[in-house]
């Protein structure tokens, strides 16, 4: 077990980790009805500075996310940036991080597990995460026997902590199977996503995604991917439906999310992808993916510095 970080953050203050919990009835300990976001933030080697990576595109979509469940909260946007870059300054890490903002409904009235409450809270806690071994050499995936879940039952699109129990399923199976990751089928059998990644083929010189309406999360690193790609390589980012037996037919495959960052796929269900080692554009990409993540393209707003100076830390 690691060492735990000094400080978590909680309905608007900086507090020792231990005291960061919520009642084992609110709704979201009981049913995962909270809504969250990670961000990663980088230490970069060029000037020492820590910098947290699409801070607001992040908020924006927890409150898209909010904005589906009826939940609102006492912090502004401006209050919640502060609070991450203010936990990651606090706990001095050093070292790159993966940070946790959880919205959550609080207890109802009557303790009625299913009605609806304003009570809501927030909490933030930041971890060390280092990069994926695998990040230079790729991972074997598989697809799972696992459908995604679907708009018209569990939107995928709300990024609920609910959701992640279809994740979970997918997730382990792959793993007692022996493989890293897997890639789920949406509910029309066409490739969705991966359990906590998007997913991305390059196919004939193209770069293709799955679209929004596929049963995926909309995706900030794809996003940022589709940036660099057109910018640096000349590549658009193809949003179009992928067919499973198209994986196997890919020139390259990887994965999309803040925390895998661009994790080359080499193999799917022991298909070797293109040459079964990492391609050129996925690695290409991924070179610009580090300048980007460490301030060093002139992408306004992406890269938020974490202040080196303190404010007020509990003792
Ligand atoms: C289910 C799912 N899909 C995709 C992603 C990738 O999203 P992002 O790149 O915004 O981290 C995530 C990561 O949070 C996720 O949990």
């Amino acid at each position: 077990m690691t060492t735990a970080p000094a400080y978590a953050w909680q309905n608007g203050k900086l507090i020792p980790w231990d005291e960061c919990v919520v009642h084992a009835r609110s709704q979201g300990a009981f049913w995962g009805a909270n809504v969250f976001e990670g961000i990663r933030a980088y230490v970069s080697p060029d000037d020492g500075v820590t910098y947290a990576f699409r801070v607001q595109d992040h908020l924006d979509r927890l409150r898209r996310s909010m904005k589906s469940l009826h939940m609102e909260i006492d912090h502004s946007d401006a209050e919640l940036t502060d609070a991450c870059t203010e936990l990651v300054r606090a706990n001095a890490f050093g070292v790159d991080v993966h940070v946790c903002i959880v919205a959550y409904f609080d207890l109802a009235p009557d303790f009625d597990s299913l009605g609806y409450t304003p009570e809501t809270g927030v909490h933030i806690t930041s971890t060390v995460v280092p990069r994926s071994p695998a990040y230079r050499d790729g991972v074997a995936a598989t697809v799972s026997s696992w459908r995604r879940i679907s708009d018209d039952a569990m939107p995928p699109r709300i990024k609920t902590g609910a959701n992640y129990h279809n994740s979970r399923l997918a997730q382990h199976e792959a793993m007692r199977n022996g493989f890293a990751t897997t890639l789920l089928l949406n509910q029309r059998g066409t490739v969705s996503e991966a359990p906590g990644s998007c997913v991305v083929m390059v196919r004939a010189g193209e770069l293709v995604t799955p679209p929004g309406t596929s049963g995926v999360l909309e995706g900030i690193t794809v996003n940022t991917t589709a940036t660099l790609a057109e910018r640096f390589l000349d590549m658009p980012m193809r949003h179009r439906e992928i067919d499973r037996t198209e994986l196997h037919a890919a020139d390259e495959l990887f994965l999309c999310g803040t925390k895998s960052e661009l994790l080359p796929i080499t193999s799917v269900d022991r298909i070797p992808i293109g040459t079964g080692s990492i391609g050129p554009v996925t690695r290409e990409l991924q070179d610009r993916y580090d300048d980007a993540v460490l301030g060093r393209l002139d992408q306004p707003g992406w890269c938020t510095p974490v202040p080196m100076t303190r404010t007020e830390v509990p003792a």
